[in-house]
């Protein structure tokens, strides 16, 4: 299909992907409108969560999908936008755009350099964050792992680390250690959260004879490949937690050297998917969710 065709297909593709459910909403113009926007989105889980918080809530919403055109995210957002929209989740590859594309940036947005959520309000196009937040509430709360005084490992140095590093660093960790195959990386981001608090950087085979730490977490690409990161067994023999932050895929490689090696439990990102998604509600919506029944809802057993 020539390039122009295939543009406008996919500008296309956005209302009808909207379907059913933006026909109710018009049929009452006093439900709100929410979505998320990815490429690819069909696997996203975010209108099973978002409707399930809506429907416990009683709160009159619809959430729907959109799968935004490559090339055409801010083109897709707006008329979202302009259609009365109210607020959109984002997902890969648009988290940055999205971020650009706002008139108000909150704080971790802006130190994630990427938005997960955008809301809208008038002429004003408010950017959040709430990866992070997600991240330290389902370690916290669900899994009942207080990181205060703790020793953190995070594998990775890309987009989801860096969500993630400064509300781990705000609950009092005694040092967040960033490692990554690209060494670098992970010492820019040490040294951009440092004033923070203690956060060092290395590459894998530094770990070789790193035995203390408390939580180790996975935020690589590489488990949704199935991949390892290279990272040594020794890493997880004194660990209250080894935590994967893909979800849905059982027993990663990651996880399962973690349980081999001697963690005392394993989890998957499915928490820290529904927590951020109810942050996210809660500022769009001023009520807070129980995220407890949709998290059982969507846990896939690590085995
Ligand atoms: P995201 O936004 O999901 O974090 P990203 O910004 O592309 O995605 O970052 C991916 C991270 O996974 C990077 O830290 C990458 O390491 P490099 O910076 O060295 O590329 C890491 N990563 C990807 N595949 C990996 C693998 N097989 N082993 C170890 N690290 C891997």
């Amino acid at each position: 299909m020539p390039a122009r065709a295939a543009q406008l297909r996919s500008c296309l593709a956005v209302p009808l992907a909207l379907g059913a459910r933006r026909l109710a909403a018009r049929e009452n113009p006093m439900t709100d409108r929410y979505a998320v926007i990815g490429n690819p989105i069909a696997h996203s889980k975010s209108p099973l969560i978002h409707t399930a918080f809506a429907r416990a809530l009683g709160e009159d919403i619809e959430y729907t999908r959109i799968e935004g055109p490559l090339d055409g995210f801010a083109a897709a957002a707006l008329a979202f936008r302009d259609a009365l929209g109210k607020g959109l989740n984002v997902t890969v590859p648009f988290k940055v755009q999205a971020f650009e594309l706002a008139t108000d940036r909150h704080e971790a947005a802006r130190i994630a350099g990427a938005a997960n959520a955008l809301k809208f309000t008038g002429s004003r196009i408010e950017a959040e964050n709430f990866d992070g937040v997600g991240l330290v509430h389902d370690i916290e709360r669900n899994l009942g792992v207080s990181l205060r005084g703790r020793r953190v490992l995070c594998l990775g140095a890309g987009g989801a680390v860096r969500g993630a590093v400064p509300p781990i660093l705000a609950r009092a960790t005694t040092e967040v250690v960033i490692a990554n195959r690209t060494v670098a990386t992970a010492q820019t981001l040490a040294g951009q959260f440092s004033a923070r608090g203690r956060v060092t950087a290395c590459g894998y085979t530094d770990l070789a004879h790193e035995q203390g730490f408390d939580v180790v977490i996975n935020g690589t690409s590489a488990s949704l490949n199935a991949v390892l990161p290279p990272v040594p067994a020794a890493v997880f023999g004194n660990a209250a937690l080894a935590y994967d932050m893909v979800y849905g895929k059982g027993l990663t490689p990651f996880l399962r050297l973690a349980r081999e090696a001697g963690a005392a439990r394993c989890a998957d990102g499915v928490g820290m998917l529904v927590e951020q998604a109810a942050e996210a509600f809660v500022w769009w919506r001023g009520v807070r969710p129980d995220t407890r029944p949709v998290i059982d809802q969507l846990t896939v057993p690590l085995a």
